[in-house]
């Protein structure tokens, strides 16, 4: 339950941060454009889990005490270094498998359980979340805005600390999933790496014989070991011998929509968004694609929807890659 507490208490410190940040990004928009207006955005609060008004069952357990307390960095912790997904060996992914399979086996009553961890995804989106404001109640919702890179950013990030801390590991990091490595070498980034693709549990004394990490309800392209992600075309599947043309293209619509599309802070982030607005204005530009067409290609039917991406874990490589696409660029 202390557990419980302490993670929604520092979840809700994210969404601050994210948003200091991102006035810090608008100022410096206005100033490089010599147009300086004064940008003020209070630090959102953090959403009452009281107000859960979801008619899809993603309300999380509700601390029984507390006020939210601002996130501070953990400089105790030793540096972690997050593994490309395809390059991990089977010790690192059976490390893995171990914290998932712990964190899959806490009761729902613990908010840090897999279960809660997905559903507080489906809960700040997808109108199920509820700010209380003078005039009217209005829904939470990180994506199609400038909250999408800071709020999906804490939120694998505590994810990762509560695998770590099951396994008492503080130098555990989740893997990224570099779906944008378009190498023909082997082991391949642009296909579901091993890590999430491995059927068995890889160490001894598992719960189950079956991976916590891997995920059957995947689409047939991307459970198969020689599936391609068309970024373009997230429902074809080209296999193994997947021209050089769609490596290429993949490429080059990362690339475009991050340097081309993306070419002001704005319009690379997306949308403003501030305490007393709706959500959801506009994406930013990597938002829908590749993103999205990553989201589409895994499994149109889960990864795909707001409410139950999260459940499936590579939900959290793929997040990992955002992460790190943001700092790339
Ligand atoms: Cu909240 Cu990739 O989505």
């Amino acid at each position: 339950m202390i557990e419980m507490v302490e993670y929604n208490i520092e979840k809700t410190g994210k969404t601050s941060m994210g948003i200091n940040f991102l006035v810090w990004v608008t100022l410096s928009f206005c100033i490089v454009n010599v147009n300086v207006t004064v940008v003020e955005a209070l630090p959102f609060p953090a959403p009452n889990l009281d107000n859960c008004l979801s008619s899809e069952a993603c309300c999380t357990p509700i601390p029984s005490t507390a006020k939210p307390t601002k996130f501070k960095f953990q400089t105790h912790l030793p540096m972690r270094i997050r593994p490309a997904a395809h390059l991990v060996d089977d010790a690192y992914i059976a490390k893995y498998q171990r914290a998932m399979e712990l964190m899959k086996a806490l009761p729902d009553t613990d908010g840090r359980s897999f279960t809660n961890q997905w559903k507080i995804h489906c809960l700040y989106c997808d109108n199920h979340l509820y700010f209380e404001t003078e005039t009217h109640p209005y829904p939470l919702e990180i994506h199609k805005s400038w909250l999408f890179y800071p709020w999906h950013r804490l939120y694998v990030y505590f994810h990762e600390r509560i695998l770590a801390k099951l396994i008492d590991d503080d130098t555990f990091a989740l893997p990224f999933w570099n779906w944008d490595n378009q190498s023909p070498e082997l082991p391949q980034g642009n296909v579901v790496p091993k890590v999430y693709a491995e059927k068995r549990s890889l160490y001894t004394d598992p719960i189950n014989k079956t991976s916590s990490i891997y995920d059957e309800t995947r689409t047939p392209c991307a459970l198969s070991p020689e599936g391609f992600l068309d970024i373009q075309n997230p429902f074809s599947c080209p296999g193994a011998n997947v021209s050089e043309e769609v490596r290429a293209t993949n490429a080059h619509v990362t690339y475009v929509q991050a340097v081309g599309v993306g070419v002001t802070p704005l319009l690379f982030h997306g949308w403003p968004y501030r305490l007393g607005d709706e959500g959801g204005g506009g994406n930013g530009a990597l938002e829908a694609t590749p993103h999205g067409s990553v989201h589409a290609w895994v499994n149109a039917k889960k990864m795909l929807t707001f409410r139950d991406s999260a459940a499936d874990p590579i939900f959290f490589g793929h997040h990992a890659n955002m992460d790190r696409l943001w700092e790339v660029y």
